[in-house]
């Protein structure tokens, strides 16, 4: 009579097995003590779902009133920490029934009318994944108002553009940390994409095939948030796509961390010296007394290996699985957990970290001019006035290389000489300071300070768009893991 009951080890598929489960298949197959993350979200899908039986006179409204009212208690032992579950509840899908079946006996048999552990676990997972992604989401608005503030804060600081990390022309700090804005605004909508990705109904596909009971699968799409329902039920539980796009879009974030933190590496050498850590977000030496290290800059690019590690776990994990589910995908939630928990960790440390850090702008600006790195514009200021441009190019190159063999700068040079170079040079000097080099290049997407005034506005509007549909987005969520009051 209670064969199928899940207490003494037994299970709730133990109907036709004769022996226990042997305790080592029950340690290699439990899924409980990490999927106990996704609890409330695998209640309130249960919660649809009865609610919906009811609904469609599956089993009676009174019966479906009484499972309800039992999974918000479980949802309210699981929010206050009270919620216990063990290795013989196997994954948080039967744990959360066996609990109902304590609370309120055999009805509790009835939920899984229409239902299978296949379709109920990938709406749990795509549920949390919303949630998480969207915790990531505002991590990220926050990064990108940190690099905003920073931008705005020093509309007219120089200091060296690169490339091959050779001092290249100078640009504005501002564009620097727009630069770094654009590519996390780029990951925001990734998020976003990840998102609509996830947020789609399984409930409903059962097992593999869908159901013999008359379900309403909009009705439970609707009641839990979701977008819209899957169109195929062996696609439905063996889909791990949205996943997959969560850590790809994970993956971004971190690489695009890494850079930023590798620089903030190189500018907080000796050897630059553009940026000073605050105290309180750098560590020293156990050794060396003097030492400051860019530790949280260094771990945030240290972090990303994991992050790429578990978009590949997954990939491999999937490639060669037949349709429809396999338990190969139960291998999906501790990768994006650890995911999500490394870049939520990672966000919340590296904006902080950007805002209270200092910028040394006389070591920036003096290193913007070094180099010769004013030397396109001279060039620019020939060929502005007739001089063919390879032909200009040539002029500065032979400049530079006396100037070089003199150990002298452009600065250095006497009017008398400039005219000596080229007869432009007599009538007008190019530019020697780095902000009339940066002033010049006034196009779009250019660093003149006009035109990085025109995206940091543009990126101030942008991001406190995305913040006012993140809340809201966020807030009607949250609202549906409220019980309802009547
Ligand atoms: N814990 C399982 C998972 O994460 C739930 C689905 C189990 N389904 C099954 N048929 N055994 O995938």
């Amino acid at each position: 009579m209670s064969s199928n009951l899940p207490s003494g080890g037994k299970k709730l598929w133990g109907g036709n097995f004769a022996e226990s489960p042997d305790a080592r298949l029950e340690a290699f197959n439990a899924s409980i003590f990490f999927d106990q993350r996704m609890a409330r979200e695998d209640i309130r899908g249960s919660i649809a779902h009865v609610r919906m039986l009811g609904h469609q006179g599956i089993i009676s409204p009174a019966e479906a009133a009484e499972i309800e009212t039992g999974l918000w208690t479980i949802l309210a032992e699981v929010d206050a920490g009270e919620a216990a579950f063990t290795i013989t509840d196997e994954d948080i899908h039967t744990g959360v029934e066996r609990r109902l079946r304590e609370l309120i006996g055999a009805v509790a048999g009835k939920l899984h009318t229409g239902r299978s552990r296949n379709d109920q676990a990938a709406t749990s997972f795509r549920l949390w994944s919303v949630g998480a992604l969207q915790q990531v989401q505002a991590g990220l608005l926050d990064l990108r108002g940190a690099l905003i503030e920073i931008a705005a804060a020093n509309p007219l600081v120089v200091m060296p553009g690169y490339t091959h990390l050779q001092r290249a022309q100078p640009v504005l700090l501002a564009h620097h940390m727009l630069a770094y804005e654009a590519m996390f605004a780029r990951d925001s909508a990734r998020v976003d994409a990840a998102i609509r990705s996830a947020n789609v109904s399984p409930l409903g596909s059962a097992a593999l095939a869908g159901t013999t009971f008359p379900i309403d699968r909009a009705m439970t799409a609707a009641d839990l948030g979701f977008d819209a329902i899957t169109t195929n039920s062996l696609d439905a539980v063996a889909d791990r796509d949205y996943v997959c796009d969560a850590l790809y879009a994970c993956s971004l974030i971190a690489m695009h961390i890494s850079r930023l933190s590798e620089e903030i590496c190189l500018w907080a050498t000796g050897e630059f010296r553009f940026i000073a850590l605050s105290d309180a977000f750098s560590t020293g030496s156990s050794i060396m007394p003097q030492k400051k290290n860019p530790d949280v800059a260094e771990l945030a690019r240290g972090k990303t290996g994991r992050v790429f590690g578990h978009l590949v776990a997954l990939l491999t994990v999937m490639k060669g699985t037949p349709l429809a589910y396999n338990k190969d995908f139960q291998e999906d939630k501790e990768a994006l957990f650890d995911a999500i928990d490394t870049i939520l960790i990672t966000l919340d440390v590296v904006p902080p970290m950007l805002r209270t850090a200092r910028w040394n702008e006389e070591r920036m600006a003096e290193a913007a001019v070094a180099d010769f790195s004013l030397a396109t514009d001279a060039a620019d200021l020939l060929a502005r006035n007739g001089v063919p441009f390879r032909e200009a190019h040539e002029v500065v190159g032979r400049l530079v290389g006396t100037c070089t063999r003199e150990n002298k700068s452009f600065a250095d040079l006497s009017d008398a000489e400039w005219a000596e170079i080229h007869p432009v040079f007599a009538a007008q000097k190019p530019p020697l300071r780095a902000i009339d080099s940066v002033a010049a290049r006034d196009v779009p997407g250019g660093t003149a300070p006009r035109q990085v005034a025109a995206a940091l506005d543009t990126a101030r509007d942008a991001l406190a768009a995305e913040q006012v549909a993140l809340d809201l987005d966020r807030a009607a969520r949250a609202a549906r893991f409220t019980p309802p009051t009547t």
